[in-house]
């Protein structure tokens, strides 16, 4: 495990800027909203910012502090903190080749789709268009022949994703979400405007807005602020251990912590807006309710928008902004999980950065590849993003808080290191919600999704 001259960020916006990359995805813009919508709409800006201060800022502050101190990947740097640890690193690294197989072809889809817009080119039905033309999937049990339509897509994602990090941090992460960044801001901010001035956007609004407080007393709502912080934030797959690491010396852990987190949720706030609006005018144009026409996922992204695009004017610019979005979105999250894998191995074995990134990467690249432009890769990715979902996210990091909280009782040790570095000190109030609440809430996530699962 050679220590010699570790890669660095450039410039300090660069880590920032990386880490809002990662945090911002498919969650910010298809998950968020209609998660929100369901659970209490303008009543879950309650838990939901209780979940950000209770255990989204602080678990990414364990994750800074852990890259930075022990400058490694999660499983070195965990060894580093204590040998058996090392497990849970990878562990990390394990959930995030799983998310990485499968978020590059969603990724994909969004590549065809933004083409697609071009003269609504999924036809008159956009379900049956995504299913059967698109992904190829007829009938459950029949599994359709492999998707060249799908496959040549995805593999222009992988070669960007391998050539971005074979650059490294700098040269290829950091440049890319200098660009990524701003892009995105500008496309998304474009078509934000463009949705609230459509006709029945306020009745979108109202439904995404309108606050039902009983919502506050439903476990189950709880458990989704604090899932969709978890999921939102990137949190629990080693990524920002891993980008940590990557940092000077002297660097603002806690300052950089709020404001990623903050700016992720401002994002999330700004995707409400947007599909909500949308969806307001589909309800509007269609002479019925929101709650007809609320969608999330796949559902949202590849029919209700579609559809959307198609009843607007000048729908082909529209659509184009919104899937060119979610291409860059994904794209700096997804380049964000691959480097855990890559960095694990060349951290673990002493590999260079490009022989890690041929052989781990391309590995990875090929098994994403083989397995979902076939016709049940639909199947394998429901199936895969509900296991991480349900349990990977939660476990991951419960296992983490429990064993740096009680079992190695490090989180003191580590305040004072990330307070002597930081602008904003931490307090008791860290300790306390690492310690205590973040478990706790962790912990009943699992039992709850277990008795769903149950019963
Ligand atoms: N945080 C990203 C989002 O909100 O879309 C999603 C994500 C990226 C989750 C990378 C997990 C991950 F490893
Ligand atoms: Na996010």
């Amino acid at each position: 495990m050679p220590k010699a001259h570790r890669e660095q960020w450039a410039t300090r916006s660069g880590f920032l800027l990386a880490a809002i990359g990662s945090a911002v995805g498919l969650g910010n813009i298809w998950r968020f909203p209609y998660v929100a919508y369901e659970s209490g709409g303008g009543a879950f800006l309650v838990p939901y910012l209780v979940a950000l201060l209770t255990a989204g800022i602080p678990l990414l502050i364990l994750s800074y502090t852990i890259g930075h101190r022990f400058r490694a990947s999660p499983p070195v740097a965990l060894r580093r903190l204590s040998r058996p640890a090392e497990a849970i690193g990878w562990w990390q690294v394990l959930i995030s080749f799983f998310i990485a197989i499968y978020y590059a072809v969603i990724i994909a889809w969004a590549i065809r789709y933004a083409g697609f817009s071009i003269g609504q080119q999924w036809g008159a039905e956009p379900g049956p268009f995504f299913e059967s033309t698109f992904v190829g999937i007829t009938e459950a049990g029949d599994f359709g022949t492999y998707n060249i339509g799908v496959a040549v897509p995805l593999v222009a994602v992988w070669i960007i994703v391998l050539l971005l990090l074979g650059f490294g941090v700098r040269r290829g992460i950091e440049v890319a979400n200098k660009i990524f960044m701003p892009l995105l801001l500008v496309l998304f901010g474009a078509l934000v405007v463009r949705a609230v001035t459509l006709e029945g956007a306020g009745e979108g609004l109202d439904a995404l807005f309108a606050p039902d407080w009983s919502a506050l007393g439903d476990g189950s709502v709880w458990v989704a602020a604090y899932g969709q912080i978890f999921f939102s934030l990137s949190i629990g797959f080693g990524i920002m251990i891993t980008y940590a690491s990557y940092l000077r010396r002297k660097a603002d852990l806690t300052g950089t912590a709020l404001v990623a987190g903050f700016a992720n949720s401002s994002f999330e706030l700004l995707a409400g807006i947007g599909v909500f609006s949308a969806l307001g005018f589909m309800a509007v144009q269609s002479g019925g309710e929101v709650q007809d026409v609320a969608a999330g996922g796949i559902g949202l992204a590849f029919v209700a928008f579609p559809q959307i695009i198609s009843q607007m004017p000048a729908g082909d610019v529209f659509g184009v902004l919104f899937f060119v979005s979610l291409v860059v979105a994904g794209l700096s999250s997804l380049i964000s999980i691959v480097q855990v894998v890559v960095g694990a191995v060349q951290d673990r074995f002493g590999v260079g950065r490009v022989p890690a990134v041929a052989v781990v990467g391309g590995a990875t690249a090929v098994v994403s590849i083989a397995l979902f432009p076939a016709g049940q890769g639909l199947i394998l990715l429901d199936t895969i993003d509900h296991w991480i979902n349900q349990y990977g996210i939660a476990l991951a990091s419960l296992v983490l808080v429990v064993v740096v909280a009680w079992a190695l009782r490090s989180l003191p040790t580590l305040q004072r290191y990330t307070d002597t570095i930081s602008s904003v000190p931490l307090r008791g109030w860290w300790v306390v919600t690492l310690g205590a609440i973040t478990p706790v809430v962790l912990g009943y996530m699992m039992y709850d999704s277990l008795k769903a699962e149950l019963s």
